[in-house]
């Protein structure tokens, strides 16, 4: 996602639009820019990096105009660089858009209007629909308005867009699709419009939250116009901001974290976007499509990871070689980087990181390199130095994570791990089509799954205040969801500073059973699948010993709640996709347990959101 931000009115817009774009980099820092209209010329200002960039970029011009757009960018088609900044132009200089979101079907509309003899200037999704408006303005003669509302009913994804035309100098036209976009009423006739409510709640807290597939005309004169994409004309609902600056940064959450937790229907819905049709029956990852064959006739895949990001690649572990039957190896990227590690040149490594700039995965991924690997990434930002050094790669599209403790990147990465463990095994046939037809529709309905499991967060809260008090907790799971009770572990012990433990459930009578006591809380993964009599089993005994058993079963589970102290049910889904629900439990545990605690959930003691140094 990304910030945008735009004025009309009789106030110099520039100031309020950089104000602005600093409140929204928390949903995206990779560059940003301005257009200002001024005495009939559209001047454009855009820099790579972060606003103080751009800052630093205009500093000494004068930058004057009272309607202007501006954009703090996330990328997501073309990596971060002056060129890919928004706003973008349209040819003849006339218009300047700037857009949230995901235009899919750009690819075949750039090469339509390059036919036409249209050229580009960027890589983005976005200049591609900045040229079609101009296209048809110049072809059907109407307004930057009409043109835009007809450029979107071609258009598929998701926008929030703001417009600038010379030709229109009094207006500022907007529209959305599944993206945010809120619009301010100014005291003095003048407009205001954002991603949020944060860079307008000190201008006005009278506003109209777009809707989708709604466009909206910001006229300095003839006031603020609501159409639908076919033209019928709509009331605008004008609320009052109650929140406070602080609260809506946060989206009215407490914490990043908490809403980086409940954007996780989202984040997995945008990661599948373009990537998965269940109905149709097909996968595609475009950025590892083409190392397909390469990767199936490979002796094995190397995953390598740190922290949260090695405990998905353990579950790609799983997922890959009992779906596709390549071998895997998961490795600890600092481990594998010191420890002479044989790497032939038909292996196929692969980088797992929500930052990408992970010092010791970078390092590991430059040594399979250096040995002739062939290297592919994972990373959910965009540009980054591993996604710039591999072959590559997918990226997650989870948006921003700001919380140190990753949640959303976690079951993105799993997402993206997932569609290609079936793209794998669809290609090598080792998957008969209708256990593939059945994935995929599993796959498509985690995120409301997902979601019926944060609707149990009181519930979850509830346990969480027995535990808050406890010195260490012990997390289990078998099979794939061993890699879960490891994540859950990490996930209490890095915000709550509780020391946890994770171990696959069978290995606790190597050890860990001499822990169990009656101050000792046991996570376990209980959902129904292969291994669940045995889990049973292994509950059976921490019960014996009077340890307090918290339990993940699946919905309607009559076994386990008359052993377990708390049981945590999540919906009935397909074995392998287990950890894409039993670790939303987990997160929201840790989260309640560590506030409970009084902890700092965002920032935790000693912790920084990417390690960039060994
Ligand atoms: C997980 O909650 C931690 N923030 C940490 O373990 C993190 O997963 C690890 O540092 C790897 O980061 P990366 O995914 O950005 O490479
Ligand atoms: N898809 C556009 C780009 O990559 C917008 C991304 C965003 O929402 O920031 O530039």
């Amino acid at each position: 996602m990304c910030g945008i931000v735009a004025y009309i009115g009789q106030k110099e817009a520039y100031p309020i639009i950089v104000k602005g774009l600093k409140r929204l980099e928390y949903r995206g820092y990779d560059s940003a820019g301005v257009a200002l209209l001024h005495n009939g010329d559209l001047n454009l200002y855009k820099k790579q990096g972060k606003v103080a960039n751009l800052e630093e970029f205009t500093e000494g011009k004068n930058i004057l105009g009272n309607a202007g757009i501006g954009h703090t960018r996330w990328a997501t088609h073309g990596r971060p660089s002056d060129e890919n900044a928004h706003p973008h132009s349209s040819t003849n200089g006339d218009i300047a858009l700037i857009h949230n979101g995901i235009i899919e079907n750009y690819a075949s509309i750039k090469s339509e209007l390059k036919s036409k003899g249209y050229s580009f200037k960027s890589d983005t999704d976005t200049e591609v629909l900045t040229i079609l408006i101009e296209d048809i303005i110049n072809s059907e003669g109407v307004s930057p308005a009409e043109a835009l509302k007809f450029a979107l009913k071609q258009v598929i994804g998701a926008y929030a867009i703001v417009l600038l035309s010379k030709s229109n100098p009094d207006q500022l036209v907007a529209a959305r699709k599944s993206s945010p976009l809120v619009i301010g009423i100014g005291k003095e006739g003048d407009f205001y419009c954002a991603s949020d409510a944060t860079p307008i709640i000190e201008y006005t807290k009278k506003v109209v939250y777009l809707e989708d597939e709604e466009i909206a005309i910001l006229d300095r004169n003839a006031g603020l116009k609501l159409y639908s994409l076919d033209d019928v004309a709509k009331t605008p609902y004008i609320q009052k901001l109650a929140l406070k600056l602080e609260a809506i940064e946060k989206g009215g959450y407490d914490h990043f974290m908490l809403k980086e937790i409940h954007e996780q229907p989202r984040s997995i819905k945008d990661c599948v976007r373009g990537r998965l049709n269940a109905s149709e029956g097909w996968v595609s990852l475009g950025g590892i499509k083409d190392y397909e064959d390469k990767i199936i006739k490979a002796q094995r895949i190397i995953l390598i990871a740190c922290g949260t990001s090695w405990h998905a690649a353990l579950v790609a572990e799983y997922l890959i070689e009992d779906l596709a039957r390549i071998n895997v190896e998961v490795e600890y990227a600092s481990e594998f980087r010191y420890r002479n590690p044989i790497i032939n040149e038909n292996d196929i490594v692969i980088a797992i990181s929500q930052s990408g700039e992970t010092a010791d995965t970078l390092a590991a991924l430059e040594l399979a390199k250096s040995k002739g690997a062939t290297i592919l990434g994972i990373c959910n930002v965009v540009g980054s130095s591993i996604s710039r050094i591999t072959d590559a790669g997918s990226y997650t599209h989870a948006g921003p994570e700001i919380g140190v403790a990753s949640t959303k990147a976690f079951t993105a990465q799993v997402t993206v791990l997932s569609l290609m463990a079936l793209s794998l095994a669809k290609k090598k046939g080792t998957i008969s089509d209708s256990k593939f037809r059945v994935m995929l529709t599993e796959l498509e309905a985690i995120p409301q799954k997902v979601q019926q499991i944060l609707d149990k967060n009181d519930e979850i809260k509830f346990i969480s205040e027995q535990y808050k008090d406890a010195s260490n907790a012990l997390y289990l799971g078998r099979g794939n969801s061993f890699p879960v009770a490891l994540e859950g572990a990490l996930k209490l012990k890095e915000i709550s500073y509780i020391h946890a433990e994770g171990y696959p459930a069978a290995e606790m009578k190597h050890g860990p059973i001499a822990l169990i006591t009656e101050e000792m809380p046991v996570f376990v993964i209980a959902t129904q699948g292969p291994s669940y009599e045995k889990v049973v089993s292994n509950i059976q005994e921490v019960s014996a010993r009077k340890g307090k058993i918290i339990a993940i079963v699946t919905e309607g589970d009559k076994v386990v709640r008359n052993i377990a102290d708390h049981v945590i049910e999540i919906p009935e889904v397909n074995e392998h996709l287990v950890p894409l629900l039993a670790t939303i439990p987990f997160q929201l545990l840790s989260y309640h347990i560590a506030v409970m605690r009084d902890c700092n959930v965002d920032q935790p003691r000693n912790l920084a959101k990417s390690v960039t140094v060994e």
